[in-house]
């Protein structure tokens, strides 16, 4: 299923929760601390930043991207950008990241933005649909590293019935087919639970295609 050769056993099957499929602990710790290393380097050449919302409050979660395109957000609304706002280009997306996405979704075009979004003890994301991209046949992949955090999913409208789960350090999630437009967001996280991070806090990758 993946070209991962130091796991031990199998990869988990996904349980599909409201059409997302989440495989619980995807992820070897080994693999876990590979990605962290290269997301370190990933965040020295393009600095994590708070965006503004539209609504002009900047975001509780802290951002970068890698990849061709970044996601940020400004004023002026919600977008994909060629580059970071100090004008310094996206680095690649990690091999130890894309490696993930060829085996989750393995007929899917490459994708274009890692979106590394970090989240502090106090951080939230509230619900919103992934419709920045122009070609939703392709899924969305969401990797998570560090402490837990509460998921909150709900239909592809606003307003529906929604259903929660714990995402632990090494979860991926796949957001594709029916589902590929249904609301999600994170309601908090539980600081404390992970040791991956050494000052504690989330990170959640999702891999997009954009174009
Ligand atoms: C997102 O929807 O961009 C982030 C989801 C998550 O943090 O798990
Ligand atoms: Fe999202």
């Amino acid at each position: 299923m993946s070209d991962f050769p130091d796991r031990p056993g199998a990869r988990p099957e996904p349980a599909e929760i409201r059409g997302f499929l989440h495989y619980s602990g995807w992820l070897t710790g080994d693999e876990q601390r590979g990605i962290l290393s290269d997301l370190r380097a990933v965040a020295r050449a393009a600095p994590l930043f708070s965006p503004m919302t539209p609504y002009g409050r900047p975001m509780s979660v802290r951002m970068t991207s890698a990849g061709k395109f970044g996601w940020t957000s400004d004023r002026s609304g919600y977008r994909y950008a060629a580059a970071h706002p100090s004008g310094t280009a996206w680095p690649p997306i990690p091999d130890s990241i894309l490696r993930v996405w060829r085996a989750v979704v393995p007929g899917a075009r490459e994708p274009e933005c890692c979106l590394i979004n970090y989240y502090g003890a106090e951080a939230r994301m509230g619900l919103h649909q992934d419709r920045d991209e122009r070609d939703f046949t392709q899924p969305v992949v969401s990797i998570s590293l560090g402490d837990d955090g509460l998921f909150r999913i709900g239909g592809t409208e606003r307003g529906g019935r929604t259903q929660s789960l714990w995402l632990r350090s090494g979860d991926v999630m796949v957001m594709g087919g029916p589902a590929r437009l249904c609301y999600h967001g994170v309601d908090r996280i539980a600081p404390g639970t992970s040791l991956l991070l050494p000052k504690g806090g989330r990170i959640n990758l999702t891999l997009r295609v954009v174009t």
